[in-house]
Order: C-alpha cells, then structure tokens, then sequence
C-alpha cells in the first residue's frame, strides 16, 4: 500500500516509516520538522536500505497536500503530525486547537477530494480522561481529558466518528497509545524533545547522560503499591508494529473502531527507575517530590480487543524499553 504518513519524521512516526518499509509498504511522509529532524530521514534509509518520500510540508497547507495526493496513489493515511505537549497546551491552547484540529480536517477534506478512505489516527490513552476506573476499555466513555492537547484527540475521535456515520465507506482506526518509550535498536531513532524533556524516559535518559542532574520522582504518596504513579509504558516498535495491524484492518473494515495499544500492566515510576539502572548498569541519581499537576495516580489498558480484533500484542519487556532508550540517549546530539 501506498500510505500518507503525516509527521512521519517524529518520534512515533520514524518507528512507523521503519516497519511499513520493511513490510514492503510505500510510505510518503509529510513533516513540517517544527519538531523533528530532517536527517531523521537519513537514519531511516540507514535502517532500512530504502529512503522515504519526504516532503516538508504544514498538513494545514491544502494545497500543499492536494499536490502530494495528486502525486502519489494514496490508500491511507496515518495522522501522527500535531503538537503533543500537555504543559504548553495549557498555557496555550488555541495554538493547540488551531493546529491539531484544522490539521485533521485539512486532511479529510483533501483526501474526500482524492477518494481516499483509510485513516488511522493517533488517538491517546488520555480520551478516557480523569473519572474512567482502570484498566480502561475501548467502550467506557471517552468523551474527557484534562487538558487541551488531550481534548484536541477527543475532539478529532468524534469528527472521524461523525464523518464514517456521514460516509459508510470511510474506515477510520483511532489507536489509544498508551506511554510510549524506547528506542530503535539501531539506537538511531528514539525520542528527542527539544528543550527540558516533560515525559518521563526522556528525561531519564538526560539524566543518565549526565546532561541533567537527577530526576524528581513527581509524588511519593499516591495510593499505589509504592506510592509512585503507575502507567502502561510500551515500546515504540511494539507500537509501530501496531500501526501496521490497523493499517490491514482499517482495509478491510467500514466505520470508526477504537482500540487501545497499550501492554496491560502497570509499571511505578520507580520501578521504571530501577529497571532502568539494573538494564543498564546506570547509577541512576534521583529525588522523591512533590505531585505534578493533572497527572492520575494509576492507569493501564485493557489490551484484549487489539489482541483479539488485530491480532497485535506488546512483546517487548521494561528492560528492553530501558536499555533501547539508553543506547539511543548515549548517543544522542
Ligand atoms: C502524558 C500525557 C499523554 C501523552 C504522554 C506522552 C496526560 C494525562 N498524559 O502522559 O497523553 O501521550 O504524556 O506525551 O495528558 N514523572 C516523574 N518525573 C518526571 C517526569 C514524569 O516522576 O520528570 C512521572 C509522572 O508523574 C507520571 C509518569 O512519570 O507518573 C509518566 O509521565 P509522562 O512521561 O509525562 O507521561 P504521562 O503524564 O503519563
């Protein structure tokens, strides 16, 4: 298949480019690199042997989108390009809505034009907002979030909801990432954020590179076995992997379909920590603080469907998230 991969130089989407490749697929990404790296596309040709169509292109640009659709026999696209950080959504949220929101409509309006009818969409775990109890399931109400980024995934999971409800030949996949991390085994893609990193693996990863000094758990007293919060982390390559199984079943299938992509458990932060350093052998230097504001104390998915409806499940263990994400950070510029 020839598959329209938008922010297909980020973290998710380089991983994503990785596998369709290597399954004999044709991706064509569209990146405006606002936060990824143009030579992304190198460590991708290194990787596989094949180089990806590239174009640099703002998906909100439709005549930009029109030219690639025009050039290129499309039969999906997979919708990775939006901004993601939660913090800044917050102290900026039309920024947040403005792009995450016309991005995906830009893009549904041109592949209308184009009769394209395949969608997969980067949804996330955080749809099924604050009241949900865990592990949650693709039929609980996910209708919450708790923060503009989030809202935009609950927001685009209904247009694309709405539109297979108006057009019953349109297949949309709304995939629910659990906390994605590792790295490429090659150790040449991973998660690179610019700036301090939010999330949790990338800051680790700062901290055992000795470019930051220790990491601060955020809250020890949470009503959890350890008192750290507990998340559902996956590998980045069990994710992208994924996304070819959806990519098959959104082919095959008519109408909107969530699933989760998550692994079923959780994991402690410091769990996390600890398998961090024993994977690696690290001294890894960190503080128990206060509470960060927003964050849930404890959720993980309930991964049957996607195991059951796309025949996917998450292979990779803690330790290989660890250690895959810290042979990509020692060697990170
Ligand atoms: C957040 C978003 C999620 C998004 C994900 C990746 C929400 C509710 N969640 O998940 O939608 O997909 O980021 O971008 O909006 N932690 C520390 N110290 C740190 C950093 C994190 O202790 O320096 C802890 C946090 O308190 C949390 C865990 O590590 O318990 C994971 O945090 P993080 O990696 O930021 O992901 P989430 O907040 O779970």
């Amino acid at each position: 298949m020839t598959i329209l991969v938008t922010g297909g130089a980020g973290y998710i989407g380089s991983h994503t480019v990785v596998e369709l490749l290597q399954a004999g697929h044709t991706p064509i990404i569209a990146d405006d690199l606002s936060n990824a790296r143009a030579d992304v596309i190198d460590r991708i040709e290194t990787i596989t042997g094949q180089r990806p169509v590239f174009y640099q292109t703002d998906c909100k640009d439709a005549a930009a989108l029109r030219r690639i659709f025009s050039s290129h026999p499309i039969d999906a696209v997979i919708h990775f390009a939006a901004f993601k950080a939660v913090g800044e959504s917050v102290k900026l949220p039309l920024k947040y809505y403005r792009n995450n929101l016309d991005t995906a409509l830009t893009l549904l309006e041109v592949m209308e034009e184009f009769g394209c009818k395949n969608f997969v969409f980067s949804s996330s775990a955080t749809v099924y907002g604050p009241n949900n109890p865990y592990p949650y399931r693709e039929e609980m109400k996910a209708i919450e979030s708790s923060s503009p980024y989030g809202w935009t995934k609950v927001m685009i999971e209904r247009i694309l909801t709405d539109y297979c409800t108006a057009k019953p030949d349109f297949s949309a996949v709304l995939l629910r990432y659990f906390n994605p991390i590792g790295a490429h085994e090659s150790g040449l893609l991973g998660d690179e954020p610019n700036g301090i990193p939010n999330n949790l693996m990338p800051y680790i990863g700062r901290v055992a590179a000795g470019q930051l000094e220790k990491l601060t758990v955020f809250g020890g007293d949470y009503d959890t076995p350890d008192g750290t919060c507990q998340r559902d982390y996956l590998h980045v390559v069990d994710l992208a992997v994924g996304h070819l199984k959806a990519l098959q079943y959104c082919a095959a299938h008519k109408g909107a379909e969530a699933f989760n992509l998550g692994t079923g458990s959780g994991v402690s932060v410091l769990e996390l920590v600890n398998a961090f350093q024993s994977a690696n052998g690290i001294d890894l230097p960190y503080t128990v603080g206060p509470r960060r504001e927003g964050d849930l104390p404890a959720f993980w998915a309930d991964a049957s469907k996607a195991k059951t409806l796309l025949g996917w499940e998450a292979v990779h263990t803690v330790e290989d998230m660890c250690r895959s994400s810290w042979n990509f950070a020692k060697n990170a510029r």
